[in-house]
């Protein structure tokens, strides 16, 4: 037996029973005839005492134990002396009769500690040696207890696990397909899935009625703090169901896992804000709701006084920052700085502050009177003390995103996005369609196979931009954690779909014949949706990146940097699947 006990389970009830453990180094100190070595497994750290007076030979083997060294050790364990109250085994040492090196450990080339003084690069490229410190353990630990959970309630829902092929055709989802060559078939590629959307349906056809899948899903597109090539869904499908359904079982598990995970108890329903409110009173489809800020409108008040950026604006808005009138001119002019960058592209930012007398202060005094201002300032039914902030500009939609993004940093400068509150909402009734600029064509805003809202589907025809989906995300503090939608289960309706999105009747064919006809042989009416694990995750372990849950996750550039993938092909290989490399620069 290499173990009796872990190294984070022994207390000061077990003084003076014989143990053996065994684990890393993970610090060895020299205190005069005692070598004292920390011993460190999943489990937690144990001490370890060797005392040179009752044997030499042992102490002098333990005094040459490096960082990392894999070691058994037997001994005794007993009550210290001097007790370390920030760790579990704190009360307890084992003084060593015994001491087996299992593996020596080249010097680590960071420390595996919490603060660790390893860079981003360093730790990545020896993830293996990053997941042995706590704080990155415990998001695993994390994960799991919530993939636990999440089956548990699934299971109790009568729902059925069911896997899906990684290896299929290319479904266009509005990200690009990791392909991947077939050696069979010569010039032939599967694609591997952004998610099993058909295939999930396919399953509603065949009377699953009730499906999950805790499932890969990769996307080919560009990163960023909440997004990872390969990510993972709980990706969910259901028969014989309204939106109201879906919404509500997946609210309740929501709700379960918040419990379960983080001991809150969410008993209020969560809000269901349409879409359109969401962007009019945030800017965004995914507004962080643990502050307020809304959005007010000032186009009335504001245009017609002589100030050419108000007067020619399509939009112009602002917010008011509670007890943010203390802003000095230098935090203000950072602010307009914050705006004025090319991701956020404002061009210019006007302020007031709400004087303790209640007059307004404003940077564009000399074009409004007073009494303008105080219009402005009923408006927002501000107080003295606040910080009035607006932005304008020729697009409307464009200038909200831009607002959106200064409320944002505004929450977050006010230490208002407290990682430990939870914002919960519903975003309901997404438009079908989105113009793209790129493609010059209506795109569907969930994906293709979403239902348009029954009342306008005769909308379809003239004008479809104006078409509501019955779609929904759930948003906790402003991160999208899980969308879905309920389907069409219709092939005409199908088909009529993929004509507006501009696909030929035999594009259609070819890439989703096999959908269509599936739906000619009695489809159910059929929802789902799909949570982003990772995404959860994350919110509840409170980090910033996604990265951070994930065991072996890519860098920003989608690189694999400890497996140094992606990587070139042997000609051998590329031989094999007819393939030729033809790098041409762009
Ligand atoms: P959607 O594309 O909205 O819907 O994805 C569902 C959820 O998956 C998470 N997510 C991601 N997480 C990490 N990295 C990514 N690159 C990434 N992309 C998405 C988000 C998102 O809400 N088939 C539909 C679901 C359905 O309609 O049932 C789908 O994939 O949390």
């Amino acid at each position: 037996m290499y173990r009796t006990k872990t190294c984070g389970e022994l207390r000061l009830s077990d003084a003076g029973s014989q143990v053996t453990i065994a684990g890393w180094v993970q610090r060895t100190r020299k205190m005069g005839g005692m070598t004292f070595v920390d011993v460190r497994d999943r489990y937690g750290i144990t001490q370890v005492v060797f005392n040179n007076e009752t044997d030499a030979a042992l102490c002098e083997a333990a005094n040459h134990l490096g960082r990392e060294y894999v070691v058994q050790i037997s001994g005794t364990v007993a009550e210290r002396s001097n007790k370390n109250p920030n760790i579990p085994t704190g009360d307890i040492e084992i003084i060593a009769e015994k001491l087996n090196v299992l593996n020596a450990s080249e010097v680590p080339p960071f420390t595996i500690e919490d603060d660790t003084d390893g860079g981003d690069d360093l730790r990545m490229k020896y993830r293996y040696l990053d997941l042995r410190r706590n704080n990155v353990r415990k998001n695993l630990e994390l994960r799991h207890k919530m993939t636990m959970e999440v089956r548990r309630y699934l299971d109790s829902k009568g729902f059925l696990e069911i896997e899906t092929p990684m290896l299929v055709g290319s479904t266009p989802e509005g990200a690009r397909d990791f392909v991947v060559p077939s050696r069979m078939n010569p010039g032939q590629f599967y694609a591997l899935p952004q998610s099993p959307q058909t295939l999930k349906q396919l399953l509603m056809v065949s009377g699953m009625d009730r499906y999950f899948q805790i499932v890969k899903c990769f996307r080919d597109e560009d990163l960023r703090a909440d997004r990872q090539p390969e990510f993972t869904q709980i990706d969910c499908e259901m028969s014989f169901v309204e939106q109201d359904d879906i919404i509500n079982l997946f609210e309740g598990m929501a709700k379960h896992l918040f419990k379960e995970l983080r001991g809150v108890e969410l008993t209020e329903p969560f809000i269901r804000m349409p879409w359109a409110d969401a962007m009019k009173y945030y800017g965004s489809d995914k507004p962080d709701l643990r502050f307020g800020m809304k959005f007010v409108e000032l186009m009335d008040i504001m245009k017609g006084h002589g100030f050419g950026v108000f007067d020619n604006a399509a939009y112009i808005g602002g917010i008011c920052a509670p007890g943010a009138a203390t802003y000095t001119r230098k935090q203000l002019d950072q602010l307009t700085e914050y705006v004025k960058r090319p991701q956020i592209g404002a061009k210019g930012m006007v302020y007031a502050r709400v004087e303790a007398d209640g007059t307004v202060k404003s940077s564009v005094d000399k074009f409004y009177s007073q009494e303008v201002l105080q219009q402005m300032k009923q408006a927002f039914n501000a107080n003295p003390g606040d910080l009035i902030l607006i932005l304008s500009g020729d697009d409307a939609m464009k200038t909200r995103k831009q607002l959106c993004e200064l409320r944002l940093e505004m929450g977050r400068q006010l230490g208002l996005r407290d990682k430990n509150k939870f914002a919960c909402l519903w975003v309901v009734d997404f438009p079908m369609f989105e113009w793209s600029e790129e493609e010059q064509r209506l795109m569907a805003m969930h994906h293709p196979f979403t239902h348009p809202k029954d009342e306008d589907i005769p909308l379809l025809d003239t004008n479809p931009e104006a078409v509501r989906a019955d779609a929904y995300d759930m948003v906790i503090n402003g991160v999208e954690v899980g969308g879905g939608s309920i389907r069409i289960h219709d092939s005409a309706l199908q088909a009529k779909m993929f004509e507006i999105l501009g696909f030929t009747p035999e594009r259609a064919q070819e890439q989703f014949g096999f959908l269509m006809n599936a739906f000619k042989f009695g489809a159910p009416p059929h929802g789902g949706l799909a949570y982003g694990l990772d995404r959860w995750v994350s919110l509840f372990a409170g980090l910033d990146s996604i990265r951070d849950c994930i065991a072996f996750p890519k860098n920003n550039s989608g690189r694999d940097v400890m497996l140094d993938a992606p990587a070139a092909l042997d000609d051998k290989q590329l031989d094999e699947l007819a393939l030729k490399i033809d790098i041409t620069e762009k």
